[in-house]
Order: structure tokens, then sequence, then C-alpha cells
């Protein structure tokens, strides 16, 4: 996602205080103060998708990362605004999520339309590459679980493949997520909607990862 860099971006992100994970180690009970079940999206965005699945599930503690600080603003003022309580955020790179997560403390990740890096010597930078499924491995719980959506069909065939190999059961697999049963309850993200509204059909899988291929 390439943007312009926002005026007094460090202050607005400063402005939205409490809601933005300080740098060094995250334990999310300490961060929200309860232990309810912890929801992780990577590579937020401007934090629709965010918002609108925190505001159906009160009960749940969500956390948001974008490595895009000015982008990660545009999505923490969203949450400011709505006064959603059980979402914080931080500008942080999934590289970095098992230095900066304790072990085995995240239900679900999120991955919604990453950059799919369709050049062969690029793989590694997919955030489903067996490189980032290694460091989601160590900070899901057991039986955590991962759901996927991207328009594009390349790298969701890439992601059920490495997901597979890598010890997660796929339990739901759609090629029209919109056209399918799961559209009821889906929250759009910025880009799905620019997508479908291109015409663009919506890839959506779910997975968990078996509790012997936790450790
Ligand atoms: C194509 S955009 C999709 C944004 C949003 N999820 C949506 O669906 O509208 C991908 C986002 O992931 C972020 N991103 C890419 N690689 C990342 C990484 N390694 N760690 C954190 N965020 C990342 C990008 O900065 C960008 O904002």
């Amino acid at each position: 996602m390439r943007m312009r860099r926002k005026k007094h971006g460090a202050e607005r992100l400063a402005a939205c205080g409490e809601l933005i994970l300080p740098d060094g180690f995250v334990i999310p009970a300490d961060v929200f103060g309860s232990d309810a079940p912890v929801m992780l999206e990577i590579g937020c965005g401007k934090g629709d998708f965010i918002c609108g699945t925190a505001e159906k599930a009160p009960d749940v503690n969500f956390i948001a990362i974008e490595r895009i600080s000015d982008i990660l603003m545009l999505a923490a003022e969203k949450v400011a605004a709505k006064g959603l309580e059980n979402v914080r955020l931080a500008v942080m790179n999934a590289a970095l999520l098992d230095e900066r997560f304790p072990p085995h403390c995240v239900d679900r990740i999120y991955l919604n339309f990453s950059d799919p890096w369709p050049k062969k010597g690029y793989a590694k930078r997919r955030l489903t590459h067996r490189g980032f499924l290694e460091k989601y491995r160590k900070i899901l719980k057991e039986n955590g679980s991962l759901f996927l959506k991207t328009d594009d069909l390349p790298l969701f065939e890439f992601s059920a493949e490495e997901l597979t190999e890598f010890g997660f059961v796929i339990t739901d697999m759609t090629n029209d997520l919109h056209g399918s049963v799961y559209a009821k309850d889906n929250v759009m993200t910025e880009y799905e909607r620019n997508f479908s509204s291109a015409g663009k059909k919506i890839n959506m899988l779910r997975a968990y990862l078996k509790g012997e291929n936790n450790e």
C-alpha cells in the first residue's frame, strides 16, 4: 500500500494514547486486564476489519499490527472514534511477532489481503511462507486458528499448500466468499470492498494448528 506521508503523523499516532502498544514485549492479558481470547490481525491497513470485527465481539480482545505507521495511525483513529475498548494496535513487522509476544498467547490470526509477492524469488516475503508460519506457531495457542482472505488465487493456493504442509488443518475454504454461506457474517476490509466492486471473487480459508504441531 503506497501512501503520501501524513502531516503530523507521529503526533496523531501519539494522540491515540493507550490504544497503541508500547515498544517491547507485549503480554496481552496485562494490556487488556483480562484473560479473554486474543485475536490478532496482521497487516490491518486502515482498520475497517478490526473495527467491524471488534464491534461484533466485545468479549474478545483484538490486536492489530501494521508495519507502516501512517497507515496504522488511520486505523487507530478509527478505533478511537468508535470508542472500542477491546482493541489495541501496534506499528510492528510480522517478522518480529515471536520476539514481541509470549509463547502461545493468541487464539486466532487474521490475514486479510496480504501482499501477494508474485515473483518466485520473493516467496519468503509472503505472510503465509513457512518462515512466517514458524513464528505464528510460536505465538498461537494449542488448536489456535488462522483465517485468511485474498483476491489473489496464486497466493491463496500457495497459502493452502504451505499451511497444510506445516500441520494446519483447513476446515473451511471457498473461492467465492461473497457467494457462499460465509457471506452473512463477513466483515469487509478496505481492499475487499475495492476488489469486489471491481468484480473480483474473494477467496477465503480457515485453518487450525493441530495440537501436536504447536510446540
Ligand atoms: C494489501 S494491504 C491490505 C490491507 C488490509 N488488510 C485490507 O484488507 O484492506 C497489506 C497490508 O499489510 C501490511 N504489511 C505487509 N507486510 C507486513 C508485515 N510483514 N508486517 C506487518 N504488516 C505488513 C502493508 O503495509 C499493508 O498495509
